[in-house]
């Protein structure tokens, strides 16, 4: 792999633009998770050492090519400065004329963050134009975004076209570590999927059947597939248009030998900041929210880890942020902490909610690997080859 450690590539006074995942959770305007921001420290500290200009592109949200308020990336960038006891300049405009000279005033060693990518309407289309005139504001591009690299969006893949492009440390270390497990996988394996992105989380699950022993579905997903085999979810979050889909998933679970499992009791309240009831998934009425698993649903969930070799989890079970629908996710957490620890099984999470609950509830250190990344790594799992790794293979 072509990275920044590579000891003939010269940064003194170079404009590196560096594409990190910044996609942290906020709640009122204010970071509640800081990891990502600390994974890249690492790289940008080399690249300071290095005497480069560095020039930080990420996004948060999915502002669909506008500017939306509420989707800056200032407090981040503040968050940075703070962390890394540094300034952190940051251009608050879309791309355009006086970007690049804003750009031109800064100092070998310093940074600058720009404004979030995802506003510019050329990034989430992969237009030419725009990746050639993003290309210009640099001398070089890394992709430090593994978390990223499943978008082929311009400033992960377009852009690499046009100019002399590296990989990170982070996106290294995250790519050497799936390697290993991808290569050395044992079975059973069993997958544990949960958290609210569902559209596209879903799709993958099909796919994934043919890799997996068993998969077990919590969360918006298991929402979701709950409704389409039958049961009421009443106003739980669930995507509606993905009948056909759900169909195939079933039928591929039996062709492929998968077993897949449901949640068979839930948390339900009125609301987010209401307390917690437990009902078996035929209770549920037409005004519930399903907001955690049940304690049924625990002891299936602890009867397939004791049983397994591997473990992935992606996606927390329920809304944690509310301690009164917790329980689901911190007890998952600890069954495969354990199993970990005792029987020295594989296991690896990974997604931007799912180390959200591993730092809430402290269990860090309880994993063979963590991953920032969440729908990249459901991808990579697949065996798909990630537009923004392929552009720099
Ligand atoms: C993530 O949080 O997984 C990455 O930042 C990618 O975000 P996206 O799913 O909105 O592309």
């Amino acid at each position: 792999m072509n990275n920044i450690l590579n000891k003939n590539l010269d940064l003194k006074g170079k404009k590196v633009l560096l594409r990190v995942d910044l996609n942290v959770p906020m709640k009122n305007g204010s970071i509640t998770e800081t990891s990502r921001i600390e994974k890249i420290i690492p790289t940008i500290n080399l690249l300071v050492e290095k005497q480069a200009k560095i020039i930080i592109m990420s996004h948060i949200g999915r502002p669909k090519g506008k500017v939306v308020e509420g989707m800056s990336l200032k407090p981040i960038s503040e968050k940075l400065s703070f962390l890394l006891k540094k300034k952190v300049l940051f251009n608050k405009d879309i791309i355009n004329e006086n970007t690049l000279l804003e750009i031109n005033k800064i100092s070998n060693g310093s940074i600058i963050m720009l404004e979030n990518i995802r506003f510019n309407e050329g990034e989430k289309t992969n237009d030419k134009d725009f990746s050639k005139k993003m290309s210009t504001l640099g001398d070089i591009y890394i992709n430090d975004a593994f978390s990223c690299s499943h978008r082929s969006h311009a400033s992960v893949e377009g852009i690499t076209k046009y100019m002399p492009s590296y990989f990170g440390l982070q996106i290294t270390e995250e790519i050497n570590a799936l390697k290993k497990l991808t290569s050395e996988i044992k079975k059973p394996v069993s997958l544990i999927i949960g958290g609210s992105k569902i559209s596209t989380k879903i799709k993958i699950i099909n796919n994934l059947i043919k890799k997996f022993n068993n998969i077990i579905i919590v969360g918006g997903m298991a929402n979701t597939m709950l409704k389409h085999t039958g049961a009421s979810v009443g106003k739980s979050i669930c995507e509606y248009e993905c009948a056909s889909l759900i169909k195939e998933i079933i039928e591929n679970s039996k062709k492929y030998n998968c077993d897949i499992t449901l949640p068979k009791d839930v948390i339900v309240s009125k609301s987010l900041n209401g307390n917690g009831k437990e009902k078996n998934i035929n209770e549920i009425d037409e005004n519930d929210m399903i907001l955690d698993i049940g304690s049924k649903t625990i002891s299936s969930i602890e009867t397939t880890i004791n049983k397994s070799k591997t473990v992935l989890w992606n996606g927390p079970a329920g809304y944690f942020e509310n301690p009164n629908f917790q329980n689901g996710t911190k007890k998952i957490l600890e069954l495969i902490s354990q199993k970990t620890k005792n029987d020295k099984i594989f296991s690896v999470a990974g997604g931007g909610e799912t180390v959200a609950a591993i730092n809430k509830f402290n269990k860090f250190d309880s994993f063979t690997f963590v991953s920032t990344a969440g729908g990249a790594f459901l991808e990579y799992l697949e065996g798909k080859t990630l537009p923004g790794i392929k552009a720099l293979n």
